[in-house]
């Protein structure tokens, strides 16, 4: 369904109420999400962005009951990947040759996807067209927010920025835009997208705000390709994504493992009282990676100062959910944060030294050689953890 942006802009995408999971099942999208095109009918009409694949023929149906296909002048692509560009077949199947604008990664990246030669456009930053009635889209490369091929269009005459992924939160409303929605959960969409996508890309960010920031553009509205839509105050995402590609943290310490016999659970619940103890205004947030969805988990360590990871010895490894979510923690490039590791065993002990080195390897400043126990902890051993998270509140203070 056509929906207004703003004079002559429209909102033509989809919203995703069912969806659970994205990226396969690398991301939970408890919120669902939307896959945003928009349309831009000054003297040419334009498609900014199509829909992910599986909603491709609704999509392009919709274009010719309310725009007509033969109407269309161009495409642009801001980011080939499929969520985005799943409309492009259907929609060249019905209307072929319309011109696609996008950069020149952008060309590799849809061909490799979609294995066709589609009559491509290729932009870089600054150029422009000339789209009448005074107005033009300029284009911005992005590249690395989050693909090598990003960019981002700016409606010139109407203020506009099409951010494409930068920006957006996976989260469906039929409210569309950011001041009628629900602040909180708005924002924490918006932090779990920051910190599960773009947190490796951080530098990046930091230049490309540099730079858009630097170009004085009178932005108005800011439209991204998943969730709402910036009209109020626009500038303030742009301001938190500044802050969070900043070596983000807050007053906070997270508290994640696993556990075999609930020993590991005891000793991170004591740790967490004994930060508490010691410093009862920072936040701490304890997670059993095995029972809490892990971007959730994710998104707690991007906010946190600190982290303490652990888990029982099991055939001197790791418990499998520790393993995997340091192995994405790893990914993730996380900066200016410290850490320790602890966990239970029965005779041979790793589990707080390989989880110290995991550490190391994905970039925390790990503060100490850890806390082990053991077996079961009893009270001496709880009262140690109590004590261990004290000196540890000490240390990243
Ligand atoms: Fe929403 Fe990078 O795709």
């Amino acid at each position: 369904m056509k929906r207004i942006v703003t004079e002559n802009v429209y909102w033509v995408g989809k919203i995703d109420w069912e969806l659970k999971k994205f990226h396969g099942s690398e991301y939970s999208t408890h919120k669902g999400s939307s896959y945003n095109s928009y349309l831009v009918r000054e003297e040419k009409t334009v498609i900014i962005d199509t829909v992910w694949l599986p909603f491709a023929k609704e999509f392009v149906d919709n274009l010719e009951a309310e725009v007509g296909l033969a109407n269309i002048d161009f495409i642009v692509q801001n980011h080939a990947e499929i969520d985005h560009s799943g409309g492009l077949p259907e929609l060249l199947r019905r209307r072929p040759g319309i011109p696609i604008y996008c950069t020149a990664n952008g060309v590799k990246i849809l061909k490799g996807l979609h294995h066709e030669d589609w009559n491509f456009k290729v932009v870089k930053t600054g150029d422009s067209v000339d789209i009448g009635n005074g107005k033009k889209l300029v284009f911005v490369e992005a590249p690395m927010l989050h693909w090598p091929d990003s960019m981002f269009t700016w409606l010139d005459g109407r203020g506009l920025l099409f951010s494409n992924d930068a920006f957006g939160q996976h989260y469906a409303s039929e409210l569309m835009f950011n001041d009628l929605v629900d602040q909180a959960e708005l924002w924490a969409e918006c932090v779990k997208y920051y910190a599960n996508i773009l947190t490796p890309f951080s530098s990046f960010v930091t230049k490309k705000i540099e730079q858009v920031v630097g170009m004085n553009l009178p932005v108005r509205i800011i439209a991204p390709s998943h969730g709402i839509i910036w009209r109020e105050d626009p500038l303030q995402i742009v301001t938190k994504y500044a802050q969070w590609a900043a070596d983000y943290q807050e007053d906070r310490v997270t508290v994640f493992y696993d556990s075999m016999w609930d020993g590991t659970r005891k000793l991170a619940e004591a740790i967490a009282q004994g930060i508490c103890e010691a410093s009862p205004a920072t936040a701490v947030v304890v997670h059993n990676v095995a029972k809490t969805d892990k971007n959730d988990v994710i998104t707690d360590v991007f906010r946190s100062k600190a982290v303490l990871a652990g888990s029982p010895t099991v055939n001197k490894g790791v418990l499998n959910a520790m393993a995997g979510i340091m192995e994405e923690i790893s990914g993730l490039c996380f900066k200016n944060k410290k850490a320790a590791a602890f966990g239970c065993y029965g005779w041979s002990g790793e589990s707080p030294k390989l989880l110290s080195e995991s550490l190391t390897k994905a970039g925390f400043a790990v503060v100490d050689e850890g806390l082990k126990c053991l077996w079961e902890p009893a009270a001496a051993e709880i009262g140690a953890a109590r004590e261990y998270g004290r000196a540890f509140a000490g240390k990243i203070a």
